[in-house]
């Protein structure tokens, strides 16, 4: 009896745009406690059966509640509020199925984003799915050196498989080797792959100068000061340039000066009791690769 009632629920089961199983069905009839896990895009359709000609005195209940009375629960259109745990029960009020049925989408293309704060070591590769898969979605990420006779492929360093961020180490004199980075993002709905170039040397881009000071000397003139951004690994060897930013009033008068490749500069001219707006952008002395963002802007009036 118990192995018919599996049997049959197994041919019975049936549902449109293919939701996916993750467990099989047991040959007990699961209690409501045991409800199998089972995955619906959103927007499809669901019909989940409940027991082979025992279709008297069915009743199909999310939450306590009865939602329909018959062997079949039908969801169309299903939408995020569909999901919960929903449980067929006999006339005696014996549970004979019970499902937790769990909304989303199958990832789309992850969109990936590489840059490289701490050249030469390391590039920070981050990505994000449109729409959000809501479902638990894990990610592997791997890269390999596309000159490679034999391609090793390597991991793209992580904290945990949900993690969007990954960190590809550069190894001594391989910065200008291009590479090959492959996002794979997984859940139960499906899997998709985004495989990208990337050149590491072009990624290059630092994170904003600190410390940021100014300081009004005699004659209009100010003196503008700041540290190079303390992620970026060897300053001395592997040098920065600097562009300086002062704007007033509207954002639309402005001048960039630079670059500069020490960490301060002097600029004349001020007009006195005029507020200046002063910010700092870092980028790899070689023109490697992007300029920094701007820091955090400081201001000063001229006396
Ligand atoms: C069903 O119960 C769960 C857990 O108690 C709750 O999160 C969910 O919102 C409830 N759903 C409905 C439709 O009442
Ligand atoms: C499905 O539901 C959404 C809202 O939840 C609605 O915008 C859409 O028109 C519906 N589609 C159909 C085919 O009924
Ligand atoms: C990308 O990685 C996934 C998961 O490891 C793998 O199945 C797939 O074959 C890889 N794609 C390419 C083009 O190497
Ligand atoms: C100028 O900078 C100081 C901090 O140094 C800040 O408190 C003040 O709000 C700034 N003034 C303007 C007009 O932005």
């Amino acid at each position: 009896m118990c192995l018919k009632l599996s049997f049959c629920t197994l041919c019975l089961l049936f549902a449109f745009f293919s939701p996916i199983w993750s467990q099989e069905t047991s040959k007990e009839p699961p209690k409501p406690s045991s409800s199998k896990d089972f995955y619906v895009p959103i927007g499809s359709s669901v019909e989940l059966p409940c027991g082979e000609g025992v279709d008297k005195g069915l009743e199909w209940k999310r939450n306590g509640s009865v939602v329909v009375s018959g062997p079949v629960l039908k969801l169309h259109n299903t939408s995020l509020e569909d999901g919960g745990i929903y449980t067929c029960y006999g006339s005696n009020e014996n549970p004979i199925e019970s499902y937790h049925l769990q909304l989303g989408y199958a990832p789309s293309t992850p969109e990936v984003k590489c840059w490289a704060p701490r050249y030469p070591l390391n590039a920070v590769c981050t990505w994000t799915l449109t729409p959000d898969p809501i479902l638990p979605t894990h990610y592997i990420a791997t890269y390999w050196y596309v000159e490679d006779d034999l391609p090793a492929v390597r991991l793209c360093l992580r904290q945990s498989e949900q993690d969007k961020q990954c960190v590809v180490e550069i190894p001594d004199a391989a910065s200008h080797i291009p590479i090959l980075l492959n996002i794979t993002a997984v859940n139960a709905l499906g899997t998709t792959t985004h495989t990208l170039s990337l050149d590491i040397a072009e990624l290059v881009k630092p994170d904003p100068p600190v410390n940021l000071k100014a300081t009004l000397l005699s004659g209009q003139k100010v003196q503008v000061q700041w540290d190079p951004p303390p992620t970026w690994p060897d300053p001395v060897n592997f040098l920065l340039s600097y562009q300086v930013h002062f704007y007033w009033g509207k954002h639309n008068l402005a001048n960039i000066l630079g670059p500069y490749e020490s960490t301060s500069m002097i600029r004349g001219g001020l007009v006195a009791g005029r507020t200046y707006y002063i910010r700092v952008s870092a980028k790899d002395f070689l023109g490697n690769g992007q300029s920094s963002e701007w820091s955090d802007p400081v201001n000063i009036t001229a006396i």
